[in-house]
């Protein structure tokens, strides 16, 4: 049980920057968090590298819990000739990884996920301390990273190549998986914990070395990631740069993205950014994966169970803040239930507080629904945004808008729907922000047509009970997202299928289905087991 509530508000935290001054002023409620998982209280350095050894020189990164603005760790990350070392001992440990057998490896992925099996609630209560996502969800993110080790642990034994048939008699063609060697993961503050994960299990058992540059605001909980891996590491014999971690700044992730010997870089994150990993990567012939921005839509047709579709379109679009790539940001309604369905959804929506079932407030407290956004700089990006589709000529339809006081200061906004006008540049751009845009349709096709007319493709959903319907959103003229779900929202996926999205979202996949594909060399490979030396498709060269 929490009482949360009854404790007193963080104050700014007046902590000494050294380590040797270090003083005890941390709210009680960080204070549990991070001592659950071995994290200092007192305010001293965390080292923020690991590649065998912990360690790093680099500037001081400032950890600042979204709820309350408090800071609750400050981490010494790499700085650029760290990270140098890190790449070339994550090279060495590769070629040791790639030696061992993947049903071997698969083993060492299984104890992995014991270890974080012991600390899922702790873990998720970190998550939820420094990314500000509620409790429940701040532990689903690691029950994700749970679940892909067992998938990538039952892959170690079956992510088969193909015998395939040769033209030539007495001849086969294999098409053989081979490790790529280091893999370097970008990932993003939503996500602090399980895109890693599902970059971490798939790249190991693929036989793959990893170095991960998680975000600059979620240290945390990269450290205490690594800290629950390195054991295993250990224990089996491993060294610590099979998974090795560099905190640090734009420089650390230039990098990882410029090393060539960084085989494949998995970025995720903005487009913007995407797209400068995306060309340096490609410039030295390296492999990048990208996981960029979304700006999915829910479609509710005619024919639509409402209360299912109400309670899918609540979850993505409020739950997390919108602070997910899959959150829905569009909404299509069909015009003979549009005004009903918004009327339901400002029933939500007006009675959103820190009072009532929509809960506003304390990510760590279990009645919370809503927790804050991420950084300050996100609320301004929130604000702009609705003062720009207000300057348009386009409406907010909830009765509150803007900052949210929940009593403990931080970062919380009001959830918010909005009617922008039609050609306003809102409904092609993501805006990392609980903002929902409604508009109406007359015809799936036009639904259709106004889900594929932006440049992402994450993911989207439709809501109908009409098999023709269904049919088309999934076929050719259908949906053109990554994720194409019906009767689902828009987030939330599970990690058995691939993850990822076409379009300006980067063509990546990740975690389950196929995804490993991408995470190793293939070679087709001709054997003659003939006596003799014919040519494929029947050439004659006389000698
Ligand atoms: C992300 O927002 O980057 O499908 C990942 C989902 C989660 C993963 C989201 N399983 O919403």
């Amino acid at each position: 049980m929490y009482a949360l509530r009854l404790l007193p508000l963080a104050r700014p935290a007046h902590r000494v920057l050294s380590p040797h001054h270090a003083t005890r002023s941390l709210s009680a409620r960080a204070s549990r968090v991070l001592s659950a998982l071995d994290l200092p209280t007192d305010g001293s350095l965390i080292p923020g590298m690991y590649d065998g050894q912990w360690g790093g020189s680099g500037a001081v990164q400032k950890s600042i819990c979204p709820a309350t603005g408090e800071v609750i760790g400050q981490v010494q990350t790499a700085n650029v000739e760290e990270t140098q070392r890190a790449i070339q001992a994550t090279k060495g440990a590769s070629i040791l990884l790639r030696r061992m057998p993947g049903p071997q490896r698969g083993e060492v992925m299984r104890q992995i996920r014991e270890a974080l099996g012991a600390k899922t609630a702790a873990l998720g209560d970190l998550v939820s301390l420094e990314m500000g996502k509620i409790r429940s969800e701040g532990k689903g993110e690691v029950q994700e990273f749970v679940d892909i080790c067992d998938y990538a642990t039952g892959l170690s034994r079956s992510m088969a190549g193909r015998v395939l048939p040769s033209e030539r008699p007495e001849h086969v063609i294999y098409e053989i998986p081979n490790p790529l060697g280091v893999v370097g993961i970008l990932s993003a503050f939503n996500f602090p914990v399980a895109v890693y994960g599902w970059n971490l299990a798939i790249a190991m058992i693929t036989g793959n070395s990893t170095i991960w540059k998680p975000s600059p605001t979620t240290p945390l909980c990269a450290i205490a990631v690594t800290r629950l891996i390195q054991p295993v590491l250990e224990r089996n014999g491993l060294p610590g740069a099979v998974a090795a971690l560099v905190c640090g700044d734009v420089a650390v992730g230039k990098e990882i993205v410029g090393s060539s010997d960084v085989d494949m870089v998995s970025f995720t994150g903005s487009e913007k950014i995407g797209k400068e990993v995306g060309k340096v990567v490609q410039d030295r012939f390296g492999k990048a994966l990208l996981e960029l921005g979304g700006n999915n839509a829910v479609i509710v047709d005619k024919d639509a169970d409402l209360q299912m579709a109400l309670q899918a379109v609540i979850f993505a679009a409020v739950g997390t803040a919108g602070q997910r790539c899959t959150s829905t940001r569009r909404l299509y309604l069909h015009r003979s239930i549009s005004a009903q369905f918004i009327s339901m959804l400002l029933k939500y929506y007006d009675s959103a507080s820190s009072q009532t079932t929509l809960k506003a407030g304390d990510p760590l407290d279990d009645a919370s629904l809503i927790g804050p956004l991420h950084t300050s700089g996100a609320v301004k990006l929130y604000e702009d945004a609705l003062a720009g589709i207000q300057k348009r000529g386009g409406k907010v339809l909830t009765k509150r808008s803007g900052k949210m006081d929940v009593g403990m200061g931080g970062n919380f906004v009001w959830p918010t729907i909005v009617r922008p006008t039609n050609d306003d540049p809102c409904w092609t751009t993501e805006t990392f922000a609980p903002i929902l845009s409604v508009a109406e349709f007359d015809t799936l096709e036009e639904a259709i047509h106004l889900n594929n007319a932006v440049p992402q493709g994450l993911s989207a959903s439709l809501f109908t009970t009409n098999i023709q319907s269904m049919g088309k959103w999934l076929g050719p003229e259908g949906a053109d997202c990554g994720i194409v779900n019906i009767n689902v929202g828009t987030s939330g996926a599970e990690i058995g299928a691939g993850f990822g999205g076409n379009k300006s979202t980067g063509w990546g996949r990740e975690s389950g289905g196929d995804a490993w594909k991408q995470y190793v060399r293939w070679s087709a490979a001709t054997v003659n087991y003939s006596s003799k030396m014919p040519l494929a498709q029947g050439v004659s060269f006389g000698v």
